[in-house]
């Protein structure tokens, strides 16, 4: 499909910071993007001989013998954990690394030391007292308080492999994950508080493990004086007692380049949710890399990711990408919001923010309810805006430049997903001059280019195309926790080049006349609800777990605030429902609630006699997805096995 190139304005980067930046202009840009073009190996070596602390060094980058099960920087033993932390000692031993602000206003700063120390305890805690050993799962279901950033990094010193969910969540929802991952120990906190209000996150973990997840030994609960909290004996033990006694001092477990770091689960285009694994060196090098190019932090700055730690981005921009470069990152437990949509700027004013870094629904909603907001605090200590998770639309781009930015910030529009590790697509901030809602281009090292699906060939300006990476980079993912197979076919099953199948995103997007990349959106059957990915199978599953449903068929519909929203059509079982509506909308929202949570619930949710078919029984997403936009229907529907359903419905959506 071929629609005009469309000229955007550019912007330029701020001169002053540019002289200061780590990548200057776009001469150093396409140096270092030709090096890795030339000398593919030669440019990651060398990255990864300067960036990391080697116990023992490796003896080859990039071994793709065994494609797609890429191997980066064998032969080579380091640890995370001393990444983020130990080798730090020497010259920031006083340096906040942790910045926490809860959602009540409490703050606590934990200095690189004090991290050391914590950490060490936690390890230690692990390994003494719940005989976590390399290689076991733990999952983490805890809010944003530094604990969660203490037991990740505790896992990593002593090679367990950590499994966070997000705590928005639901029992059943923790539970499949914890029964896919097998997990031997969950770590929660009691409780946590969102607009002031208590939220307890340790029932949903004892709910969880009283309908499955028997791989569960044992709990180990953060206690942050929470009243009403039960406790299995036996099963349940609080890390506030137990830490006090464990050595500050746990030695660092050697680990392979590729040995596991994580896995965090996200939802596909079809069944459940996949453990997406990650391993040790490839991945803490990008994300350091990416910490450094992209967001450009100096030593004394403060840099604001108010992303969950539940969330991929929470992991690399919260976690270990800015505790592996050295740098004070802020932990947020509160909403944007709350007390008032003021709340992030009053905190850029306090701390003297540099780098802030949020996705566009928050954008949105700051935008909407606190127009007039970031004039009434100084911002003038920002230097990067950051975005992620989808799209930024042009009036959002204008407010955050304008009215935060001061007109002065480069807004650094991050592509990237939970499989990619870091940024892949994004402007560098001292060098690529900005076009508003646009990814710009690939990061130096990162072979990004949008094919087409049936040539394999690069599309040209003004064709849509597929997202695509065509050669493996570090931080990639490393497989489907337990499913080799669903990792082939789900990243290197679409898209062939000479019949070898290359990394495909599940993104659609275009170049401009430029080369710029504009990401369009998924291709697939995922929606991005409020920039989280949400797959149609898994809220289709959850609406069939309800007695009456018989049909069910769920797509995307763009909305202001979230991006998209998810609408679902169904099909109830019986004759005369029709009086019930009301009710069973009420009925299935609060399954989907039970099975996933409340991120998954439906916006909209249609009763129809029937869904749209094809003669062979596959139903027709395409024509729901526009009935759903109020888009007319474009599509050949004489094929289908009863056209006249699709009048039932549009007539049904219309009201
Ligand atoms: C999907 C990945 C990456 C961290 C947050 C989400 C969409 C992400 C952008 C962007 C347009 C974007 C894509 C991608 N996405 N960033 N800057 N512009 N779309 O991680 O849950 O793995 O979702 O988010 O559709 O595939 P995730």
């Amino acid at each position: 499909m071929t629609t005009p190139a469309q000229s955007k304005p550019i912007f330029q980067p701020n001169r002053a910071f540019a002289k200061e930046a780590r990548i200057k202009n776009m001469c150093e840009y396409n140096d270092l993007q030709q090096w890795a073009h030339e000398d593919y190996e030669g440019f990651w070596g060398h990255f990864a001989r300067e960036k990391l602390t080697w116990s023992k060094p490796f003896t080859k980058v990039l071994d793709e013998s065994k494609a797609p099960f890429y191997r980066w920087f064998d032969g080579g033993e380091l640890n995370v954990s001393v990444q983020c932390i130990d080798r730090h000692l020497d010259s920031r031993k006083n340096k906040a690394a942790i910045i926490f602000e809860g959602d009540r206003g409490d703050k606590q700063i934990i200095t690189y030391l004090e991290l050391y120390y914590n950490v060490n305890r936690f390890a230690n805690l692990l390994k003494n007292e719940f005989n976590v050993q390399k290689g076991d799962r733990v999952v983490i279901y805890m809010p944003m308080i530094p604990e969660a950033a203490y037991a990740m990094l505790a896992c990593a010193r002593i090679g367990a492999i950590h499994s966070i969910v997000f705590g928005g969540f639901s029992a059943e929802a923790l539970k499949d994950r914890i029964e896919d991952a097998q997990a031997k120990l969950v770590i929660t906190a009691d409780g946590a508080y969102r607009k002031s209000k208590p939220y307890m996150l340790k029932n949903v973990v004892d709910e969880a493990l009283s309908v499955g997840a028997a791989s569960v030994q044992k709990v180990l609960v953060v206690q942050r004086n929470f009243e009403d909290v039960t406790w299995v004996g036996g099963r349940d033990y609080s890390y506030n007692e137990l830490v006090v006694s464990q050595s500050p001092v746990c030695e660092p477990t050697p680990m392979q380049s590729e040995e596991p770091l994580f896995l965090l689960y996200t939802s596909g285009s079809t069944g459940k949710p996949k453990g997406v694994q990650h391993n040790s060196a490839g991945y803490i090098l990008w994300a350091q890399m990416t910490m450094e190019w992209v967001f450009d932090v100096k030593e004394n700055d403060t840099y604001w990711c108010t992303a969950d730690v539940g969330w991929i981005t929470g992991h690399t921009y919260i976690v270990y990408g800015p505790l592996a470069m050295g740098a004070t990152t802020i932990m947020f437990e509160g909403v944007p919001t709350y007390p008032d949509a003021g709340r992030p700027w009053k905190m850029v004013e306090e701390y003297k923010i540099n780098q802030f870094y949020t996705a566009p629904t928050a954008i949105r909603v700051l935008h909407k309810t606190g127009e007039n907001e970031p004039a009434k605090y100084d911002l003038s200590s920002l230097k990067v805006l950051g975005t992620v998770g989808e799209p930024i639309d042009p009036p959002a781009w204008k407010w955050y430049y304008e009215a935060v930015g001061g007109s002065k910030c480069a807004i650094v529009d991050t592509y990237w997903q939970t499989e990619t590790g870091g940024h892949v697509v994004s402007p560098l901030p001292g060098a690529t001059p900005i076009k508003p809602a646009c990814a710009t281009l690939p990061l130096p090292g990162i072979i990004g280019e949008i094919l087409d699906p049936m040539t394999g060939e690069k599309v040209g300006a003004g064709e849509s195309g597929y997202m695509c990476i065509t050669r493996p980079w570090p931080s990639m993912i490393r497989g489907i926790w337990g499913d080799p197979e669903r990792f082939v076919k789900s990243y290197f099953g679409d898209v062939k080049q000479n019949g070898k199948g290359v990394y495909f995103t599940g993104d659609g997007a275009n170049y401009d006349e430029d080369g710029y990349i504009t990401i369009t959106g998924r291709v697939d059957d995922v929606i991005n609800v409020s920039g989280h990915r949400m797959g149609t199978a898994e809220v289709e599953a959850a609406c069939k777990k309800h007695p009456n449903v018989a049909e069910v068929a769920v797509v995307g519909r763009p909305h202001d605030i979230k991006g998209e929203s998810i609408f679902a059509y169904i099909v109830l079982k019986g004759e005369d429902t029709m009086g019930e509506e009301v009710e069973m909308v009420k009925e299935i929202n609060k399954v989907i609630q039970k099975e996933i949570g409340n991120i998954a619930l439906c916006d909209d949710i249609v009763f129809v006699p029937g869904l749209p078919k094809t003669r062979s029984g596959k139903i027709m997403r395409r024509i729901l997805r526009s009935i759903a936009k109020g888009e007319a229907i474009t599509q050949d529907i004489s094929t289908l096995e009863d056209p006249s359903i699709v009048a039932t419905i549009e007539k049904k959506v219309k009201g």
